[in-house]
């Protein structure tokens, strides 16, 4: 994809010296005032090929400066036409998940099962920040991730490596458009590479142990699927697996992902990445950070100035050779090649008409609430009805955007909960009461009393996820769950909005709880998505991203687990001996569930062949598996549904169950469809421990249903 720009960017790179190389290869943070003049004049000597539009370390959560497209042009200026090479800067972003307009953080648009409503909304995202000279996003995040604790699995798509893999190409694609050159483009950056969501103990920036097994199978291919989708750039991450620092491993940047995926663009560090290999222990100095980075295949260094120090020396002093450098600079010269910088480096800005992005925003805000809990059908409440609406989201709205919102517009642009349950009731015979505090006071008694039902604003703060953001117990603030326990006291029914950004551990407040949904940091529209899916406006149809424990105490638990040897599963249920004593070993809510306000009935799932040759599948037969799905409700509803496989016996132990395909449909009350999937080579082989996909002989379940736990089965045998 980008190799056929190697031609020109050989002839830039031929033109430049040994300094103005280093130069393409340093990003720094966008210059502040105070340091205006002198950051000119390093542009000038070519000493600065990138910055990174923001001014802390962990921009998730913290204020960042707007994009100031005046200030870029006008450095980009002094690049194009008042230094050596003429070589246009690259502004990166983190454009994570929205920009003025915000969509859902990535762990709940995952819950949508919808890659191409995903992708609708990246690119409105794209259009958006690009309109603003920001070239380059450092998004999507990609990290498979069965951590609650780490304050960073909001930003992911969850625990399973196949519904990562279509949201990952979906953003990548949505980003960067079919033509990158294209105004409404971005180069986008699959991250962190690699394994920064196996944390251990969910602490942000700590070590991972992780199996090439488990790379090969669970960690990589969300990456496999960016690469192949055309990613732009990688960054690398802050971790170290196994005692060995990715930043500085020559197995992780250049083997595998360039020698096993075939990465074609450039790798850029995370903040102070190359810095931490002293701290990591694995440097003496700067000149070994520089050296140890560049020579793993780490192309662009974010802010830590060991390149820019070091590497002229270390290629005069013959430790590291010029050839190296030149690698780097072309991957950087071929992508900024791409995006068409030589040709357009000025942006004028212009005013995007945000109304369809506004529309989608709500959209998959809606497509990305799961329905966990509807006791008696509690939902959808009528407008008749008098609501109390109380909790500390009533009024919130920051939250509702996520962490990594850097330029999500707020105030009125942002709306509340309170005032989206409002306008969905304006003119409606109920009405919503709510406490100006937000809190119950003992004095609710005579209100609940006056009421027909209690809707509770709950969450979690943005400001308590994303980065360096790790939690011990993942449960919801005590108040919220004393505020559930009086609700219910008053003996009406209560229905429990949570917004959130992690799965939070919801036993100690479930059963005061009569219908529970999970809304998520939702975005610009979040507030309305909610509102009009308790009315019914909106029929849920969101399905777990990622598994809901029960406890934090049960961390890890996820859905494609190996069996162990004495049927201690409690994923699938209690088995021999119980995971523990104090607690279920089941999930609260399994990975791929959620409710709707209808209801589905799903066939036997049936084959067009009960065998098929190992030599048959290699070559590229494949297995067609359907199941008759039927809207069994009254009203239209939307269902994901399922394909699962599970490899009984093979050379290396299988997941009881591995997501393999989904399609998600809409039928109309009584409606009945059949999804069909066609199962390959590539859906039932996996990477054996010498890393090498392998299909082998033997009996595979295929399973067809609406959540992981799905026993609707039928086995195939490869012979
Ligand atoms: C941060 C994050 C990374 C982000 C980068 C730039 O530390 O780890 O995801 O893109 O630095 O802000």
């Amino acid at each position: 994809m980008y190799e056929k720009f190697e031609k020109r960017a050989e002839e830039i790179l031929c033109t430049l010296t040994l300094k103005e190389k280093i130069g393409q290869l340093n990003q720094v943070p966008q210059p502040v005032a105070g340091n205006l003049e002198e950051t000119k004049e390093r542009i000038r000597r070519g000493e600065i090929g990138s910055f990174i539009l923001c001014n802390s370390p962990t921009a998730g959560n913290e204020e960042q400066q707007a994009v100031m497209v005046d200030l870029l042009n006008e450095l980009q200026k002094v690049a194009v036409e008042e230094s050596r090479t003429g070589i246009p800067l690259l502004y990166g972003r983190d454009v994570i998940h929205g920009h003025h307009t915000v969509y859902p953080i990535g762990l709940a648009a995952a819950c949508s099962f919808d890659p191409e409503l995903v992708k609708k909304c990246y690119h409105c995202i794209a259009k958006e920040a690009a309109s603003e000279s920001v070239h380059w996003t450092f998004s999507p995040m990609i990290d498979v991730c069965h951590e609650p604790r780490w304050g960073r699995i909001i930003e992911g798509q969850g625990e399973d490596p196949y519904l990562a893999s279509r949201m990952a190409e979906a953003m990548v694609k949505g980003f960067q458009g079919e033509d990158l050159t294209a105004d409404d483009s971005m180069l986008a950056c699959a991250k962190h590479y690699v394994g920064y969501g196996a944390s251990e103990g969910g602490r942000d920036y700590f070590r991972t142990e992780i199996s090439d097994y488990t790379l090969f199978n669970s960690i990589l291919p969300p990456f496999r699927a960016a690469v192949k989708a055309g990613v732009a750039t990688v960054m690398s991450s802050f971790n170290d697996i196994n005692g060995q620092p990715v930043t500085s491993s020559k197995k992780y940047l250049t083997d595998i992902l360039r020698g096993e995926l075939g990465f074609e663009g450039f790798v850029v560090s995370d903040w102070t990445a190359v810095h931490q290999l002293m701290k990591q222990g694995v440097a003496r100095n700067s000149a070994d950070c520089a050296r140890l980075a560049l020579t793993a295949g780490l192309d662009m260094e974010m802010t830590d100035n060991h390149y820019i120090a070091n590497l002229e020396n270390l290629v005069l002093s013959g430790e590291i050779s010029e050839e190296v450098v030149d690698l780097a600079v072309k991957r950087v010269l071929k992508i900024k090649i791409a995006k068409g910088l030589f040709e357009k480096p000025y942006k004028e800005p212009y005013k995007v008409d945000r109304t369809e992005h506004i529309k989608l925003s709500e959209k998959i805000a809606a497509e990305s609430m799961v329905l966990v809990k509807n006791e008696d059908n509690l939902l959808p409440l009528s407008k008749d009805m008098k609501v109390a609406l109380y909790g500390p989201f009533t009024y919130e709205r920051r939250a509702l955007q996520g962490s990594w919102a850097l330029d999500g517009y707020l105030g009125a642009s942002t709306p509340n909960f309170l005032e989206a349950m409002n306008e969905v009731m304006a003119g409606q015979k109920g009405h919503i009461h709510h406490s100006y505090e937000g809190v119950l006071h003992d004095d609710c008694t005579y209100i609940f009393s006056q009421n027909d039902v209690i809707v509770l604003a709950l969450g979690e703060s943005h400001a308590a996820t994303g980065e360096a953001r790790c939690s011990a117990d993942i449960v919801l603030a005590p108040n919220q769950v004393e505020m559930a326990r009086k609700a219910k006291q008053s003996g009406k029914k209560v229905v429990g909005v949570i917004f959130c950004g992690r799965p939070l551990a919801l036993e100690n407040i479930e059963p005061y709880l009569d219908a529970i949904l999970i809304a998520w940091h939702g975005g610009t529209r979040c507030a309305h998505a909610a509102a009009k899916t308790i009315f019914g406006e909106y029929n849920p149809c969101g399905k777990t991203s990622v598994t809901f424990v029960r406890k934090t105490g049960q961390i890890p638990l996820y859905y494609n687990i190996t069996k162990s040897g004495r049927n201690v599963d409690g994923y699938y249920g209690e088995g021999y001996a119980q995971n523990y004593i104090d607690s279920l070993g089941s999930p609260m809510y399994p990975f791929g569930y959620g409710l709707s306000y209808t209801s589905f009935e799903y066939s036997a799932p049936e084959v067009d062949k009960a065998t098929i040759s190992l030599d048959g599948l290699l070559a590229g037969e494949n297995v067609r598996v359907a199941a008759k799905i039927k809207n069994t409700g009254e009203r239209t509803g939307k269902e994901t549904v399922q394909l699962y496989i599970r490899d009984h016996v093979a050379s290396c132990m299988r997941p009881i169950r591995e997501l393999k395909g989904f399609e998600k449909i809409e039928l109309a009350a009584g409606e009945e469809k059949e999804v069909v999937f066609n199962v390959g080579a590539e859906s039932l082989g996996f990477y054996n421990f010498e890393n090498k996909y392998v299909v082998e002989k033997g009996h595979i379940d295929l399973f067809i249903g609406e959540n992981c736990l799905t026993n609707n089965l039928v086995t195939i045998e490869i012979v």
